[in-house]
């Protein structure tokens, strides 16, 4: 990948390469630099390199601040840690499993100094920034080991919130899934977030407006940009009048977005009745079997 784009930049196809992966080495200027794959942080092929006889990383946007002092290094600049870890959250945090492996390779390294793309110079406790990266990239459980479903909806005449509550009561039959339900517009992003981070499953409710879905679930949706997707389970279900064209947008949303959608939208017009409420509860109960991996969505 790196190798095409190189050419586009350059303007040119006349260009020798020498191929290089991790644990490759090549000697220039007396120096030898190791180079290692650290995909996806935040380009598909960016690699980070190391000066053996410097003890020198170059870790490219890894460890990064969008942070401007000219005195240049860490024990020299102000305090720059929230731009640290503003950088991590929003540059990195989506690819905490590309952080993970990233980190396995530098911890084998002796550094003295850690010389990012952006920010400052690392060069007072530079092992103390691996750390940061380690615990903010850990996948925490608070569950024990309980899968998490979290139920996003957002509503207007208590429809979409009545199907909400009955498959909240379908999810709440597998007594091993933690089961949340929040009305995103009393939510902050922030909490968002972290809900989303820690759920295994998301449920995206919302009745139709205008031919369209709220804005607030359009915004829950857009935060997603700041989170890993791997191996998440997404449906959406939703109250409408007479066309519903939410349901459907939402439901290739999240699968643009990379969710597994193994469920059709559940559509029910204005307000639900008696079996169209133990239909809601139904789809909770798959949705929930789904999560706890014992039924794929072929059998279906
Ligand atoms: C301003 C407004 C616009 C609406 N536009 C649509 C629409 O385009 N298509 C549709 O199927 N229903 C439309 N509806 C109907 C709602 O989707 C329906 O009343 C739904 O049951 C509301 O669910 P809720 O109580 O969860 O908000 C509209 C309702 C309102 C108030």
């Amino acid at each position: 990948m790196a190798e095409p784009m190189l050419k586009a930049i350059v303007g040119s196809e006349n260009i020798k390469f020498e191929k290089v992966w991790t644990n490759k080495e090549l000697k220039l200027g007396g120096k030898t630099i190791q180079f290692l794959s650290t995909p996806n942080l935040h380009w598909p092929e960016t690699m980070s390199s190391y000066i053996v006889e410097d003890r020198v990383l170059f870790s490219g946007d890894v460890f990064g601040s969008h942070y401007f002092d000219s005195r240049v290094f860490n024990d020299l600049v102000g305090d720059f840690s929230y731009a640290f870890q503003y950088y991590y959250e929003h540059i990195m945090r989506p690819f905490k499993s590309d952080v993970i492996a990233a980190l396995k390779l530098y911890e084998k390294l002796a550094i003295d100094m850690i010389l990012p793309l952006h920010g400052p110079l690392l060069r007072k406790n530079p092992k103390s920034y691996l750390k940061l990266y380690e615990t903010w990239s850990q996948k925490t459980k608070r569950f024990d080991e309980k899968e998490v479903v979290s139920i996003f909806y957002v509503t207007s005449y208590k429809n979409t919130k009545q199907m909400a509550e009955y498959i909240l009561d379908g999810l709440e039959s597998h007594e091993n899934l933690v089961a949340n339900i929040y009305d995103v517009t009393a939510l902050e992003e922030q909490n968002i977030l972290s809900i989303l981070e820690e759920s295994k499953g998301v449920l995206v409710g919302m009745p139709t407006i205008n031919a369209d879905a709220p804005k607030p679930i359009w915004d829950l949706l857009s935060c997603m940009m700041l989170l890993e997707k791997k191996g998440k389970i997404a449906a959406c279900f939703g109250s409408y009048g007479w066309s519903g064209e939410a349901l459907n947008m939402i439901h290739n949303r999240l699968k643009d977005l990379r969710f597994r959608v193994p469920l059709e939208p559940l559509k029910i017009k204005l307000i639900p009745t008696k079996a169209e409420k133990l239909e809601c509860y139904n789809f909770g109960i798959t949705f929930g079997e789904i999560v706890n991996g014992k039924m794929m969505e072929m059998s279906l």
